[in-house]
């Protein structure tokens, strides 16, 4: 089974890519939405959140561990790789930089993302380990989070905070914008426009899951591959986690209460 985690129903857009370019796997996912959001937190807490989510996804037969929360992912994957070398971990960090290496052509790229990620200045070391030419601007847009999960996508006010967020990057003169966190692929369409048509964007659900693919497939998972629904637990449940679900999956989907999940 190929196990996704993600701070709460965000990550949902990762399992929506995964599910579309590996139709025929099991998935097993973990949204921690008792503990959400991890963005608003220290490392040092969401490091012990990603270990207890990577370890109920193991307890439950994952092979695979694919994290993606954008925050666990920019301060936990190390320590996660170090506990758990035996396991295969995906991330959503390093498939956006080199993605967004090989569309900028100034070489001046934007990360869109929540504190935790942007503060972790991870996208700066990932990017410069590449090409020191490159010049990396973080900008936190946390307002976004709950705006997605209202479902306020098409709201004046939506659009007047995702253009005031944009704005110090666009002084940049970005041509290329990471969507460096779960829920802003939902605002996609919105974020092109006041991005303007010169900023081409990185989607990290869609780049994480091509390394996820080849992985499996060059691998011959066989073992992974079996029909049927994925399973879908999450530490606290209310109808409106339901909601945000079919939202962020574009389907009804049924949401498991994890009665051992980490709290
Ligand atoms: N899943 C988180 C991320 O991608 C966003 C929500 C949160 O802060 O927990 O960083």
């Amino acid at each position: 089974m190929i196990g996704v985690f993600d701070s709460g129903i965000g990550g949902l857009t990762v399992l929506k890519e995964l599910m579309r370019r590996l139709p025929g796997f099991r998935f097993l996912y973990f949204g921690d939405t008792a503990r959400t959001p991890y963005g608003t937190k220290s490392p040092e807490t969401i490091i012990r959140y990603a270990i207890e989510d990577t370890e109920f996804l193991l307890r439950r037969g994952a092979q695979v561990i694919v994290v993606a929360c954008h925050s666990a992912s920019s301060v936990a994957t190390d320590t996660l790789r170090d506990r758990f070398r035996e396991v295969p971990i995906f991330e959503v960090v390093t498939p956006s930089v080199e993605k967004a290496l090989a569309l900028t052509r100034r070489k001046v790229i934007g990360v869109i993302g929540t504190r935790a990620t942007i503060e972790s200045r991870i996208y700066e070391r990932l990017f410069r380990e590449r090409d020191p030419g490159v010049r990396v601007y973080g900008r936190a847009c946390p307002l976004l989070v709950p705006l997605v999960e209202e479902g306020w996508l098409k709201k004046p006010e939506t659009r007047m905070i995702v253009k005031k967020c944009l704005l110090p990057l666009k002084m940049r003169g970005i041509d290329t914008l990471v969507l460096g966190c779960t829920h802003y692929p939902i605002l996609k369409k919105l974020i092109a426009a006041k991005a303007g048509r010169r900023v081409k964007l990185v989607d990290p659900a869609e780049e994480v899951a091509e390394r996820v693919q080849a992985f499996v497939e060059g691998k011959h998972f066989s073992s992974l591959a079996k029909d049927g629904e994925p399973l879908i637990f999450v530490s606290d449940l209310t109808p409106a986690f339901e909601e945000v679900a079919r939202l962020f999956l574009g389907r009804r989907v049924k949401l498991l209460k994890a009665e051992d999940a980490p709290v």
